[in-house]
């Protein structure tokens, strides 16, 4: 792989030990996956933050990396923690937990990454532009920076995210290549969706289907982004779908107008949609609520504060999102509203990568495909999927 004079002098050691070993890994991965070059990337968004996932062996070498001095050199964004940085009380979090997760945190602040932990970067202030190079990893947000705003990455581990956020480069391989962003399968909808959780549920049946290829979807005549992020999100957790093309609605599907009809095709059907509700249903009667996957943006907040205006629930209920996208609830007056319900707004973390497993619920209601896919897995709960308003519904019953 041609490398610069400054990427040579960056593995030899000329900017320190820790850049030094971020580039080897890099190199390496670009020479795997046969790489021309490295890229200069604008930004980097690291998962592997929750105690939860990456345990003592993981905060043990982000510590190292601080201690020897990593520093990232463009704007690096964390992914979930596993708890709400500060209102982690309320939600049953242990002090062993906390004090665990509070560590990884420093370490990262050391780097110099930004610490407001959310797999939504893209609706806070890391919002890459079109045909931007970047090294994301957590799947949901590189699905959609790919297919919905047109960057470009790879799905990178977090381990790769941070070598390229301390180096500014990644290995120009995979996505970043014109030439493979080409759509191999055709998806022919021959049903309306009309709700995110809709979505979810496409999004969850057809990442089974192409598991890493690039569907092309044909007949979604409505969506909005946040339709786009359910979807994402659901086939990326089924599947291993990086990016996907809607026609008409993401910016590259037009590129590839004329090579749909040579494409092999899947249909979806109205039958596929319910039994896609089915298979990620496993009890009828949820006793924990909680929406937000991928964390929720401020119009999803804001339609939550419309349905739950003076209603009052008897159930748990939280809604997961960004520290930087509750302050705009506080603003906004939605954030009272949904508390007077009863519901709470939880930041930095989720229902996946926080330890749900050590509550004593027993079902959660969730309207996000890719939670429902991985609640039963990484939490060991049953989960109950459907659309906001059913989850709401049965939300406000005993
Ligand atoms: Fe985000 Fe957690 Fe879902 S990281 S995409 S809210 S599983």
């Amino acid at each position: 792989m041609y490398l610069t004079n400054e990427e040579e002098l960056m593995l030899k050691g000329e900017q320190g030990a820790v850049v030094a070993k971020c580039m080897k890994l890099l190199v390496r991965l670009g020479d795997i996956y046969g790489a021309d070059k490295m890229i200069s990337i604008s930004s980097s968004q690291a998962s592997g933050v929750s105690y939860k996932s990456i345990g003592d062996p993981g905060l043990e070498f982000l510590n190292g990396f601080a201690d020897e001095g990593a520093k990232v050199r463009v704007p690096t964004f964390l992914n979930p923690a596993g708890m709400d940085l500060e209102n982690w009380k309320e939600l049953g979090i242990s002090e062993t937990f906390a004090g665990k997760q509070m560590k990884i945190i420093s370490a990262f602040r050391k780097m110099n990454v930004v610490t407001t932990c959310s797999c939504t970067p893209y609706l806070f202030g890391n919002l890459p532009r079109f045909g931007e190079h970047i090294a994301w990893s957590e799947s949901s947000a590189v699905s959609f920076a790919n297919s919905v705003i047109g960057a470009r990455t790879n799905r990178e581990g977090g381990p790769s995210a941070l070598a390229a956020g301390i180096t500014g480069r990644t290995a120009n391989y995979g996505l970043h290549l014109e030439e493979n962003r080409k759509p191999n399968l055709l998806i022919n909808l021959k049903v309306e969706l009309k709700t995110s959780s809709d979505f979810g549920a496409l999004g969850y049946f057809i990442g089974k289907v192409v598991k890493n290829k690039i569907p092309y979807f044909s007949g979604i005549n409505k969506c909005n982004t946040d339709n786009l992020k359910f979807l994402g999100a659901a086939m990326a957790a089924s599947g291993a779908v990086a990016l996907y093309h809607v026609e008409n609605k993401t910016p590259e599907a037009k590129n590839y107008e004329s090579l749909i009809n040579r494409l092999e095709k899947v249909e979806y059907s109205a039958e596929d949609l319910k039994k896609s509700y089915e298979e990620l249903t496993d009890s009828p009667e949820p006793d924990l609520i909680v929406i937000g996957c991928p964390h929720a943006s401020i119009s999803e907040i804001e339609i939550l504060a419309e349905k739950l205006n003076n209603k009052k629930l008897e159930k748990e209920f939280w809604v997961c999102t960004s520290k930087s996208i509750k302050t705009w609830a506080d603003r906004m007056g939605y954030t009272k509203i949904i508390n007077d319900a009863g519901a709470k707004i939880v930041c930095d973390t989720c229902m996946v990568v926080s330890p749900l497993e050590e509550t004593n619920y027993e079902c959660i209601g969730t309207n996000s495909g890719k939670a429902a896919k991985y609640i039963p897995g990484f939490c060991k709960k049953k989960v109950f999927f459907g659309d906001l308003n059913i989850l709401i519904e049965k939300g406000l019953r005993k």
